[in-house]
């Protein structure tokens, strides 16, 4: 199988030797939480303007019982001493500054630790791997990297240094990333500059315009030549911008990052054919530009919701890829498996549901109370109507692992009124269709295509069976309205 997604924790997965066996990676691209020490929410333009967004990953930490347990084994372990003392150094700083929540970076470290150690098995002698992280935890992260792949195999920090607004008032503004590059055996690791050669500067080309394309003898510019396909990459990217909110390969996902970036590295660091493997993949930006430069990739994220949104984005992309190209791993497979999740983890159900169906928006906080009538997820699709230009409407989504009560039917009613929606999707077992189909309001919408029930059920059995699409226009494409970006 080519192209593998796991909804897990990365280091069950990179921990797993079937799913994983040694040197079988040739690239890693990894874009972590960075311990921003922020939630990131998933936008939803509604227009009740009381709606708390809700988050798709929290990068908050806090030391816990397990990581002080987590600690002492790799203190004990010669193999992971120095990883150790990394994370107890980080410990100390943070006590010294006398931060009053010490230790969320060590916790931080000490869990990246875990992560990045697995990773350097799964990695081919020829492969590299590429750090995404800022400043904020950038020089901890670059000793866990020293300590784990060899200070000797240190490539190159890699600083992406993008445009954006806003102008602090006491400080310079914040506008670079760094990607901290390692090869696994410097020496041996692939790199093939040519593809990301950038054109030289005008007045370089008109000085060495007589060299250009010519192999020319030693003279007087020294021993410098000029390659005919352009500059030899270096190690700070300027060229290439966050994505706008305009821009067609936005998903709403935060901390999405470009394309571009992602395309320069897989192709500079590997062949096509090739295996990239991104452990923290987010809305699958890396397994886009993967499968874009035909290599084969696994991406893996802790949350279900990014399993179905990257099967849609890939999907929506390339046209010649069916459904069962992409192999989803770790995310319901059957009824049983279904009613499991929904039963030991509502909040990752909900979101499962809403990734699979291509919906976007809020979610619940894990473990708030889960009121009728609230949002579990927004879906936007495409009515047509005469003489006006096409833009999205949304419909609200609810998801229901138990029993569907008259009651919150109605409830649903309620809230597409209430955000001013177009439509309500309940999600729910199929032997509770009948009671969304008991209480609906009778009222519909229509579009120049047809007239749609404002109210809809949709079961959970023809969602795994891809049975039956919502009545929703242009929702269709095999739910990837979400994706249009009309
Ligand atoms: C900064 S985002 C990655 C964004 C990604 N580069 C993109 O362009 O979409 C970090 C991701 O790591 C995921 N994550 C956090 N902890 C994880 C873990 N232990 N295993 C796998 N994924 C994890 C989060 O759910 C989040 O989607």
């Amino acid at each position: 199988m080519n192209r593998i997604l796991y909804a897990d924790d990365c280091l069950k997965v990179l921990n797993d030797e079937k799913a994983l066996p040694d040197a079988s990676i040739d690239l890693i691209y990894l874009d972590p939480p960075f311990n921003s020490n922020s939630k990131y929410n998933l936008p939803f333009k509604g227009k009740d303007k009381t709606h708390k967004p809700v988050e798709a990953f929290v990068d908050i930490w806090k030391w816990s019982d397990e990581d002080a347990e987590t600690l002492d084994d790799m203190s004990r372990d010669p193999r992971t001493r120095s990883l150790a003392s990394i994370v107890q150094f980080a410990q100390g700083i943070e006590q010294m500054s006398g931060r009053r929540k010490a230790s969320s970076l060590a916790s931080y470290l000490l869990n990246m630790a875990l992560r990045l150690r697995a990773m350097r098995r799964v990695l081919k002698p020829t492969s590299s791997i590429y750090l995404h992280c800022d400043p904020t935890a950038s020089h901890y992260l670059k000793l866990l990297m020293d300590s784990i792949f060899g200070p000797n195999n240190f490539l190159n920090e890699i600083v992406w240094y993008y445009r954006g607004a806003g102008v602090p008032r006491n400080t310079r503004a914040k506008r670079h990333d760094t990607i901290l590059w390692y090869a696994r055996h410097k020496g041996s690791h692939y790199f093939n500059p040519d593809p990301i050669r950038r054109p030289y500067a005008q007045a370089t080309q008109e000085r060495f315009k007589h060299y250009i394309g010519n192999v020319r003898p030693t003279g007087d510019y020294g021993q410098q030549q000029l390659n005919p396909i352009g500059k030899h990459p270096d190690d700070v990217l300027d060229y290439i911008q966050p994505i706008a909110p305009s821009a067609k390969e936005r998903l709403g996902y935060p901390t999405q990052k470009p394309l571009i970036l992602l395309d320069g590295l897989v192709q500079s660091s590997t062949n096509s054919g090739d295996t990239v493997l991104d452990p923290f993949c987010g809305c699958g930006t890396t397994v886009h530009a993967a499968e874009a430069l035909g290599r084969k990739w696994i991406g893996i994220d802790i949350s279900k919701f990014s399993a179905g949104l990257i099967r849609d984005r890939i999907l929506h992309n390339f046209k010649y890829l069916n459904a069962d190209d992409v192999d989803l791993r770790g995310t319901p497979e059957t009824v049983a498996e279904a009613r499991a999740l929904a039963r030991q983890d509502p909040f990752e159900f909900e979101k499962w549901v809403c990734g699979y169906i291509g919906a976007e928006g809020m979610f619940r906080e894990p473990g708030e109370k889960g009121a009728d009538g609230g949002v579990d997820g927004v879906l936007k699709f495409f009515p047509v109507r005469e003489g006006k230009k096409v833009k999205p409407e949304y419909a609200i989504v609810q998801v229901k692992g138990g029993n569907v009560t008259p009651d919150a039917v109605k409830a649903l009613h309620e809230t597409v009124r209430r955000y001013e929606a177009t439509a309500g999707v309940m999600v729910c077992f199929a032997n509770q269709l009948g009671t969304v189909e008991n209480q609906r309001v009778k009222a519909t919408f229509s579009d120049a295509w047809g007239s749609y029930p404002v109210i809809q059920g949709y079961s959970i059995e023809a969602l795994l069976d891809d049975a039956q699409s919502l009545d929703l226009p242009l929702y269709g494409y095999k739910r990837r309205g979400a994706m249009l970006n009309l």
